[in-house]
């Protein structure tokens, strides 16, 4: 396997883990089973993204449309939640990884706010790497939430109406001070966002993989790397070497 290029290692790389359950279907076993196996992907995850140089690997581990699945398996994924923060907690915590939680707060349901708290509080030092977990999340809701602050602060007139800029909206959002994604992974061949960072994802490279995210390891990282590396990201404006012919 080619050895990965450092020079453009994404500072932010984001995933949507897909796929459990087909992973679980294609195997005849329970789509639980396919979860569990997806929390092993995630820890071979956090631990190449570390060693590649990522500052900051957000995982979307539960979405606010989630709910509607049965109660069941809500619960086995609240279950693995609350499991991998009371076991992996103090490893992440010695690996120097700070944890960052994203999406909706309010109305979460019994020990479930408290830890996510916990780890935020634990890790808030650390400092060489960040998990972002978003968890009930969803970016239409982050969007219109942020709104409603800045809405609250016009009716009060700490803002001009005409003063709302984009700058003003990201600083609202539950990223603030965390960098828009460089890359966005999805596996399980599925090629869409889900209302997953779509304020932030304006300028991401989106890198869709065959593999079901039980499948997902250090190989299928670097593959992703690789191919962000290959890409030629232009922010709406030119390529250097466009612009060298150009200018
Ligand atoms: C998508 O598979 C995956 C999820 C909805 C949950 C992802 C959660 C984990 C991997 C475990 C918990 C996370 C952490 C951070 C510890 P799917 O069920 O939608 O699969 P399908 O599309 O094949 O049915």
């Amino acid at each position: 396997m080619a050895s990965l290029d450092l020079s453009v290692i994404p500072e932010h790389v984001a995933i949507i883990m897909d796929g459990n359950g087909r992973w679980a279907k294609q195997r005849g076993l329970p789509r639980t089973i396919g979860h569990n196996k997806g929390v092993e992907a995630v820890r071979e995850t956090v631990k190449a993204a570390g060693e590649a140089g990522v500052k900051f690997l957000t995982l979307f581990a539960f979405s606010s449309e989630n709910w509607s699945r049965p109660e069941s398996e809500i619960e086995a994924l609240l279950g693995l939640l609350r499991r991998f923060i009371r076991r992996d907690l103090a490893d992440l915590h010695r690996e120097n990884v700070r944890i960052r939680i994203i999406g909706e707060r309010d109305n979460l349901r019994g020990d479930i706010l408290p830890l996510l708290l916990e780890a935020e509080e634990t890790t808030r030092n650390n400092t060489a790497m960040t998990l972002v977990i978003a968890f009930n999340y969803g970016s239409r809701n982050e969007i219109a939430r942020a709104v409603a602050k800045i809405a609250a602060d016009v009716a009060a007139g700490f803002i001009a109406p005409d003063a709302v800029d984009a700058e003003m909206i990201s600083r609202r959002l539950d990223t603030a001070d965390i960098p828009d994604p460089d890359l966005i992974i999805r596996t399980s061949g599925e090629e869409r966002l889900s209302n997953f960072l779509l304020w932030q994802a304006a300028y991401s490279e989106l890198v869709f993989l065959p593999c079901y995210w039980p499948d997902f390891d250090r190989q299928q990282f670097e593959e992703a790397l690789r191919i962000f590396a290959s890409r030629d990201r232009r922010f709406g404006g030119l390529s250097p070497a466009t612009t060298a012919v150009v200018g």
